[in-house]
């Protein structure tokens, strides 16, 4: 995919797994259509009934083809901050990983730990299914509301210590692509990654 040939960012991060083995994690900025990305793994930004929407999870479907809301008419919905997977079907990604984020209501009712548990959950399904490469929307930014710079700050720093936890209990991730869709978004996100210490 070109867009991932010519990331807008990159940082790598060292992790350690069960084994005691060190591994590294490359974490990488990019502005794409995600549903175009032949990554193992695409999260979409979904509502809580699964049944498909506007935004990030329209584009999903409408990619994946009909076979998507069928499947996950058998996931009975997912509450906020959770994650469910599903295969990707017409997608070039094998899995979707379908994750409710907050609606934003200003902050003070636990948005911020909403939408971190999130990328958490996310990147936990990658330990079960042997996902090696995941790439994440800007979860909440559009029809939820959520500001970007903090929801930027929260995926980040939420994918880094959910990466270092998940490799604990067995997981093979090597990159984490953060795909934005406007330019605007982009150049927060490499704003935000060039911060993040060099391993
Ligand atoms: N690829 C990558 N990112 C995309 C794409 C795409 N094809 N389409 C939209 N986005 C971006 C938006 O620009 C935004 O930055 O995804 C981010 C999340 O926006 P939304 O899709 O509106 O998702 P969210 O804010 O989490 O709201 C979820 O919207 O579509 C409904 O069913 C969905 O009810 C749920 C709500």
């Amino acid at each position: 995919m070109s867009s991932l040939k010519h990331p807008l960012a990159q940082k790598q991060i060292d992790i350690t797994d069960n084994q005691g083995d060190e591994h590294v994690v490359t974490l990488t900025v990019i502005q794409a259509d995600i549903t175009t990305l032949p990554l193992d793994a695409i999260v979409n930004a979904a509502n809580s009934s699964l049944l498909g929407g506007g935004g990030v999870d329209g584009a999903i479907h409408r990619a994946a083809g009909k076979e998507l809301v069928e499947y996950c008419r058998t996931l009975d919905g997912c509450p906020t901050g959770d994650a469910k997977i599903s295969p990707g079907f017409k997608l070039p990604a094998q899995y979707v990983i379908h994750t409710v984020g907050p609606v934003w209501h200003g902050g003070s009712q636990g948005e911020p730990e909403l939408l971190a548990s999130c990328y958490r959950n996310s990147i936990q399904l990658t330990v079960d299914n042997d996902i090696t490469s995941i790439a994440f929307p800007a979860i909440s930014t559009g029809v939820y509301g959520y500001p970007i710079e903090q929801a930027t700050e929260i995926a980040i720093g939420s994918v880094i210590d959910s990466v270092k936890q998940a490799a604990q209990s067995g997981s093979a991730i090597e990159e984490v692509v953060f795909c934005c869709f406007s330019a605007g978004d982009a150049a927060i996100y490499q704003k935000k990654l060039e911060t993040i210490k060099e391993r």
